[in-house]
């Protein structure tokens, strides 16, 4: 038997056992609907069970946006509106903003001693997103090291788990190195190891049928889109080029109107009959949009209502931020510390 705790020692609350999770997102431009399958419909129905920080990473923003300080910044709120907005409770989650916490980057600092530049360089992730932005041989320090900076903003809150796209896989893989090597070092389990939690629907196509769903790429639909941009998606959506006619059997693989209804259509059963005679034939285009529109408008139209709402109010938003990253400084820079002194630096 154990013994009962001492009177002075309270038992610890129950969110202080939770599971721990960090992730965010970079802030450039509006989250849309990829960001929404791909990450914020999980993080929604985490915080019930983990306790929750979300990074507003705009200090990563700048690795690829040092040309436009003043969109990152401006993001910031943006996207804690999109945050709110989806269903993330600032009494659940915690909301905190990367560049004001100075601890995550001396951590970036010390584990960089910790990795390769060619080990940098064969991540999957950094190679995929060199070529997408053309930076070829112009690439910025800052941009080549992020995945340094993200294990440490990862470790810094002590998560085990990373709820993200599975595009960002190779990036825990990578925390996950220099959490051993750190640990080596120390000769203990200074920091822990996290796992990436990637949602099991596929990622969500783009409008036009490319894999990857982006603003930049014009592709997206945005999580505030209004009324009208939600039907002009759905028009302007790829199907199949090869269904000319309502009666012509019809291809559903590749075809976005269906990858957009299998991430968000409940009836599956209703879902899979309209599948087979889509694959049939009988089954025109117009149909299977307007399924899907009515279903799109019945889900964006409470949080476009909530974003408004919240925009109104940005003294309430802005105190969320401040909160949430006080209490972020804290738990970061505590972690700081015994990274400090688990590599034995200098102490005064
Ligand atoms: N890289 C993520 C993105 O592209 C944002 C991010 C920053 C992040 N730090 C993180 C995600 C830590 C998970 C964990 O949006």
């Amino acid at each position: 038997m154990l013994p009962e705790p001492a009177p002075s020692e309270p038992p610890l609350a129950p969110e202080a056992r939770r599971p721990v999770i960090l992730t965010g997102d970079r802030t450039t431009g509006p989250l849309h609907l990829g960001h929404y399958v791909g990450s914020l419909r999980n993080r929604v129905a985490l915080q019930d069970t983990h306790e929750q920080f979300l990074l507003l990473a705009d200090a990563q923003a700048l690795t690829d946006n040092a040309h436009d300080p003043e969109k990152v910044r401006r993001h910031v709120l943006e996207v804690a509106l999109d945050y709110l907005a989806v269903g993330i409770d600032p009494e659940k989650s915690t909301l905190c903003v990367q560049s004001l916490l100075p601890a995550l980057a001396e951590l970036t600092m010390l584990y960089l001693n910790f990795v390769t530049v060619a080990r940098l360089e064969r991540n999957p992730t950094v190679k995929e997103e060199i070529r997408a932005r053309g930076f070829e041989r112009d690439i910025p320090a800052g941009f080549l090291c992020y995945p340094v900076a993200q294990a440490a903003d990862i470790t810094a809150f002590r998560a085990t788990v990373v709820p993200v796209g599975e595009d960002q896989a190779p990036m825990i893989e990578q925390c996950n190195e220099v959490v051993r090597r750190i640990n080596r070092q120390a000769g203990r389990d200074v920091l822990p190891e996290a796992r990436a939690l990637i949602p099991n629907v596929g990622r969500l196509p783009g409008i036009d049928g490319k894999a990857k769903m982006s603003k930049s790429q014009g592709n997206a639909l945005a999580l505030s889109a209004a009324p009208d941009e939600i039907s002009r998606a759905v028009r302007q959506m790829y199907t199949d080029p090869n269904h000319l006619r309502a009666s012509d059997p019809g291809t559903v693989e590749g075809n976005v109107a269906f990858a957009w209804l299998d991430a968000f259509d409940e009836d599956k059963a209703e879902l899979e009959a309209l599948k087979a005679h889509y694959r049939r034939g009988g089954l025109g285009d117009m149909a299977v949009k307007r399924r899907l529109e009515d279903i799109l408008q019945a889900l964006l139209a409470p949080i476009r209502e909530r974003r408004a709402r919240l925009a109104r109010d940005p003294g309430y938003v802005m105190a969320v931020l401040k909160a949430g990253t006080d209490k972020a400084r804290a738990r970061t820079q505590a972690t700081l510390e015994e990274v400090r002194d688990a590599l034995g630096l200098f102490r005064l």
